[in-house]
């Protein structure tokens, strides 16, 4: 493998980019779009925008691109690896169905449901009704996650009645159909696993990281998409991550085996350990930003 090209502009992919230049074997890193910071460091940039799929395939047919790792989620949902494995071209990702696990919630808990996988108890509801009467049956505090990608900012954890009924009046006058997974909460501490799924199964997991979600001191303020993060996780025992990889990973994979849309590339499993073991909050289907600055500096 000579020539990789990683696709995204943040720092997670100048952070993925750095990664492959350290290994004997690439050559040339070439990232699409980039941004400026990665110029100073021996890397190419092309000014292909992460949604453009055909151009993004025919700059790596033009460049003759050995192997093209996707950095962040809207080109993988929009089916970037089903766009380059049709042109016979390599790729590492999910395609466009795997890739649900992030951009459907609803989906995703319908996975985990039916194949018995922990997690927090969920309705997916489609009218006002209906997340009242979910809202009332879980009780408070209670999540309520937007389907659909969120790019961190889907989930609203509410903690009255009156947020609560704030937000349901909120978001069905603006949108009378909307879909929204309401979740009971989960307490405990959070952390992630990255796992490297080729199409043989699992090649490794990474590290663990943990990001800085909430905002303000104390954890008391709204959610973000990541605020920092650490690496590795020394808090955590290494009974309670395998516990994790088996409870939790391994079933996902081979239950998205089983539904004819194998998972392939960076499954990014979010974490809750509670009193009663590790409960999956949330799949990712790549590496975490600003995770991905601290694990890959690692390799
Ligand atoms: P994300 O889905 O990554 O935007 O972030 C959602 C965040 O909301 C998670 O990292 C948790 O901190 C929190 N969260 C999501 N679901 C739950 C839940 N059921 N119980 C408690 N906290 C949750
Ligand atoms: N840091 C969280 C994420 O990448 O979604």
């Amino acid at each position: 493998m000579k020539k990789v090209l990683v696709i995204g502009a943040g720092a997670r992919e100048h952070a993925l980019a750095q990664a492959f230049l350290r290994s004997e074997q690439v050559e040339q890193v070439i990232v699409a779009p980039g941004n400026d910071g990665m110029t100073d460091d021996g890397l190419r940039r092309a000014a292909v925008a992460v949604t453009d799929l055909q151009g993004l395939r025919d700059l790596a047919v033009a460049e003759a691109v050995d192997l093209t790792f996707v950095g962040n989620e809207e080109p993988l949902t929009l089916g970037v690896v089903d766009a380059f494995r049709q042109a016979g071209l390599q790729i590492f990702g999910p395609t466009q169905a795997a890739a649900q696990l992030e951009g459907s919630k609803s989906f995703t808990k319908r996975i985990l449901d039916q194949y018995n996988i922990p997690t927090a108890q969920s309705r997916t509801v489609t009218n006002h009704t209906a997340a009242q009467a979910a809202v009332t049956e879980f009780g408070l505090p209670i999540v309520f996650k937007l389907d659909g990608l969120a790019l961190g900012k889907g989930v609203t954890i509410v903690t009255t009645a009156t947020q609560a009924a704030d937000y349901l009046t909120d978001l069905y006058t603006r949108q009378p159909e909307a879909k929204l997974v309401i979740e009971s909460y989960l307490d405990g501490v959070e952390f992630s696993i990255f796992s490297l799924v080729g199409q043989d199964g699992v090649v490794t997991h990474a590290p663990l990281a943990q990001d800085h979600k909430r905002r303000f001191d104390q954890d008391k303020g709204p959610n973000t998409g990541g605020m920092g993060a650490y690496s590795p996780v020394r808090w955590l025992s290494a009974e309670v991550r395998q516990q994790a990889i088996d409870t939790l990973v391994m079933p996902t994979i081979a239950a998205m085996a089983k539904e004819g849309t194998p998972f392939t590339g960076v499954l990014y499993t979010g974490v809750m350990l509670t009193a009663e073991g590790p409960k999956v909050i949330e799949f990712n289907v790549r590496f975490g930003d600003p995770e991905a600055q601290v694990v890959l500096p690692q390799y």
